[in-house]
């Protein structure tokens, strides 16, 4: 430490910062006296605290800000979530009409399904979602159904599901025929099913 050339002082600090030091040393020895032996040891290597309080409240305004950016502004009217998203999924159209809206048109629908035990299903969980159909059944018609595919949705054996439910291993059990060549769809147990001539198809 004997040859620094430089114009830096014994800290390192160039004029300007040791003059900075100097009076921030004065500033607070005025604030406690009391203290006055110890304060070179407590402000000695004061720059690394201040480069850090810099270095956070830059963070804390880059947070603030950047917050204030990206959060929509709806977020938290209500509670923690965008107030307006309740607005925008209420302005959807519905695409469930909901069994009533059916059964009001397809009352011979209705008719087999109250005798069989598919009563307990809506309409909707096997045709899908089908309110366009529902306003303008004209134009806008349900498509066919595949019933190895919507009828296993439900009824395909698996050791998870209730004893009582009925259940089969579709693929053995139909052997490759649809599901509604036995079946009748709306009332599926097959003694409660009149013969094929009496059937409305
Ligand atoms: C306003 C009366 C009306 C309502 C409500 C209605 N439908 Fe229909 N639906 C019809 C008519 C009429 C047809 C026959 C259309 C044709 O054959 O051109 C039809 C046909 C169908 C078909 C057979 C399509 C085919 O392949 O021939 C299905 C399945 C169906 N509707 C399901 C539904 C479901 C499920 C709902 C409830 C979400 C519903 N409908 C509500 C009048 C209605
Ligand atoms: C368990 C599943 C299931 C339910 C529940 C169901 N359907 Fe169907 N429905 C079918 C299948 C399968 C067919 C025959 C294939 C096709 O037409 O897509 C069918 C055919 C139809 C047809 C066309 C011809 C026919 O057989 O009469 C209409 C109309 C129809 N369903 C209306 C309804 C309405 C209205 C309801 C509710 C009251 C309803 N379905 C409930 C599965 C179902
Ligand atoms: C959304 C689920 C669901 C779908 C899809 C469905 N079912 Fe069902 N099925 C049921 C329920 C619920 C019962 C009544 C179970 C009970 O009461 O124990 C039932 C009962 C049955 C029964 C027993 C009837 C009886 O009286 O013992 C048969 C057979 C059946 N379904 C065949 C079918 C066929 C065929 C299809 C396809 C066209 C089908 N199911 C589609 C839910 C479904
Ligand atoms: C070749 C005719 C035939 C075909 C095709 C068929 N089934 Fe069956 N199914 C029957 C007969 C017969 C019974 C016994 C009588 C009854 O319960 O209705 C039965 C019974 C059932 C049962 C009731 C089982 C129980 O434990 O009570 C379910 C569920 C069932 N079938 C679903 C289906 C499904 C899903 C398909 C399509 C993948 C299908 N079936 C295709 C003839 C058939």
């Amino acid at each position: 430490m004997t040859s620094i050339t430089g114009p830096c002082d014994a800290n390192h600090r160039s004029p300007t910062e040791s003059q900075l030091f100097k009076s921030i040393a004065q500033f607070c020895a005025q604030l406690a006296p009391g203290v006055r032996r110890r304060k070179i040891n407590l402000f000695k290597d004061i720059e690394h605290l201040v480069r850090l309080a810099v270095v956070m409240a830059v963070a804390l305004v880059a947070f603030v800000s950047l917050r204030a950016l990206v959060v929509p502004h709806s977020f938290g009217q209500y509670g923690h979530y965008r107030g307006a998203a309740i607005a925008e999924i209420a302005a959807r159209p519905a695409a469930f009409a909901g069994h009533d809206v059916c059964e009001a048109c397809h009352t011979d629908v209705v008719d087999q399904k109250k005798q069989g035990k598919h009563v307990v299903v809506p309409c909707e969980a096997c045709h899908g979602a089908q309110a366009k159909h529902a306003d303008d059944p004209a134009s806008v018609k349900p498509a066919k159904l595949d019933t190895a595919v919507v009828c296993a949705r439900c009824h395909e054996a698996n050791s998870a599901k209730p004893k009582a439910f009925p259940q089969v291993a579709t693929a053995d059990h139909s052997g490759g025929l649809a599901c509604d060549t036995c079946h009748q769809p709306h009332r599926p147990k097959i003694e409660d099913t009149p013969p094929a001539t009496e059937r409305k198809k």
